[in-house]
């Protein structure tokens, strides 16, 4: 167990490269299973769910190297179809490698990935895509057990929601059955186009991906290619964050401004000056925020479910009383009771966050449940008057690389301790 501990008030800015994206990098790490041979990605971030990605990936029987921030795997040989139920609780998103594995081997057998703080995450949309595709799947003891008795057939598939998981997963799966496979109400987060360009690269003949409706020609195989992952536009939208509830200033250098196109108009509508170049974000905040009558969180390109909690924090110190509706997953506030212990006056009642905006916030002993909410307590110490710690400081880890290092470059007062308080370099 590690914890942050952070002094807050200090006014961060500065400017920075923000690392490679995690919703982007995840799928790219299966999609090599499927991608036969020696596969390089570039700008692979240092994250927990990357390595756990890594971990499956070995298991699978691929060769994995890291070299920095580049990854080599290997999937000449692949002589597994199998996720452990340890790696698939490790990492619920670990369903992504579905497409991959089946794709690959003609089967796949994974366990049901169980909720998590921030929601059931279901996968029924996932299995009827499959089966779509010709996969037939048998459950038992909470194990899923898919095979292809009569091969893959091409379909046309309309998904009943725009998941990104379910998206992804079809591309893999699709890309590698013969004949025109359309999707229908595909999701259209920048992550999938990053995932189907990796895929092009590597033979596949994907067209639309980034729209809602994606047509895939199926090949025969896919070989292997050298690819950078795009830039994480959640890492880069939670650090503004940080800045403007400090009241600072912040340039992300490598961040495209379309990918955070929901979020720029709140950012101004919370008193902040915005400039936006080809590839670059400068963020100039105000002394204290204005609130922002009422946000919902909705699929690409509407306002990202992934920033609400940080923003939930950078609201609860603005000047009146703001909404936040959270159209995407069923529980996804359990960080506001752990603002509420820093002085924040924040009601929910299912979807729907009131937040009465306070001058100040005080320093807590606060506990991380999840990635964002643990990203949405480092925003309020940040800001916060004298000493924070943040317990559990292992969920942010999961999608953030080094977030001490990248705040203290900016001007935080802050550091990594592990569990016997010995600071953590
Ligand atoms: C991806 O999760 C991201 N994770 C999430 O980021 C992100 O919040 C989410 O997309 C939405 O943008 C990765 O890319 C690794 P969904 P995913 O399938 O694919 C329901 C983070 O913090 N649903 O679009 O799981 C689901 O329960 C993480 O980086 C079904 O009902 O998201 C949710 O309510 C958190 N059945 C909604 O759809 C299914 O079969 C959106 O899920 C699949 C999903």
């Amino acid at each position: 167990m590690s914890e942050i501990i952070i002094e807050g008030s200090r006014r961060l800015t500065g400017e920075l490269t923000v690392q490679g994206s995690k919703n982007s990098v995840l799928p790219i790490l299966a999609a090599t299973v499927t991608a036969r041979g020696e596969n390089v990605i570039h700008n692979c971030p240092y994250l927990s769910d990357v390595e756990a990605a890594l971990e499956i990936l070995r298991k699978l029987g691929c060769k994995v190297k890291r070299e920095g921030h580049t990854v080599t795997v290997n999937s000449e040989t692949v002589t597994s179809s199998e996720i452990s139920e340890s790696l698939m609780h490790e990492m619920r998103s670990s369903v992504m490698f579905l497409g991959a594995i089946l794709g690959r081997t003609g089967k796949a057998v994974l366990s049901a990935p169980g909720g998590c703080e921030i929601g059931l995450r279901p996968i029924d949309i996932h299995i009827s895509a499959a089966e779509q595709l010709g996969a037939e799947l048998t459950e038992k003891c909470g194990k899923l057990s898919f095979r292809i008795p009569n091969g893959l057939r091409p379909a046309n598939i309309t998904l009943p929601f725009p998941s990104v998981g379910a998206t992804e997963n079809l591309l893999l799966l699709a890309s590698v059955t013969q004949g025109t496979t359309v999707i229908h109400n595909a999701a259209r987060e920048p992550e999938i186009k990053d995932l189907a360009d990796f895929l092009n690269l590597c033979g596949a003949r994907i067209a639309n991906a980034g729209e809602s409706t994606v047509y895939i020609t199926g090949v025969k195989e896919l070989h292997s290619a050298e690819y950078t992952v795009m830039t994480d536009r959640i890492a880069g939208c939670s650090y503004l964050l940080a800045a403007a509830v400090t009241g600072g200033s912040l340039r992300l250098n490598n961040l495209k401004p379309a990918h955070i196109g929901a979020v720029i108009p709140v950012l101004r509508e919370m008193g902040c000056s915005i400039v936006t170049e080809r590839n670059s974000v400068l963020l100039n905040a105000p002394e204290r925020l204005k609130r922002v009558r009422i946000i919902r969180t909705m699929p690409y390109p509407g306002f990202p479910t992934d920033i609400q909690a940080p923003m939930t924090a950078a609201l609860s110190v603005a000047d009146g009383t703001s909404a936040v509706i959270e159209n995407i997953f069923e529980s996804r506030f359990k960080h506001t009771g752990e603002l509420v212990r820093m002085g924040a006056v924040i009601h929910t009642e299912g979807r729907i966050a009131v937040i009465e905006g306070v001058r100040t916030l005080c320093g807590a002993r606060v506990r991380a449940r999840d990635l964002r909410g643990g990203f949405a307590l480092i925003t309020a110490a940040l800001k916060a008057q004298g000493k924070s710690t943040v317990t559990g400081a292992e969920h942010i880890y999961r999608g953030y690389e080094e977030p001490e290092k990248v705040l203290a470059s900016l001007g935080a007062e802050i550091k990594k301790v592990d569990k016997n308080g010995r600071k953590t370099n």
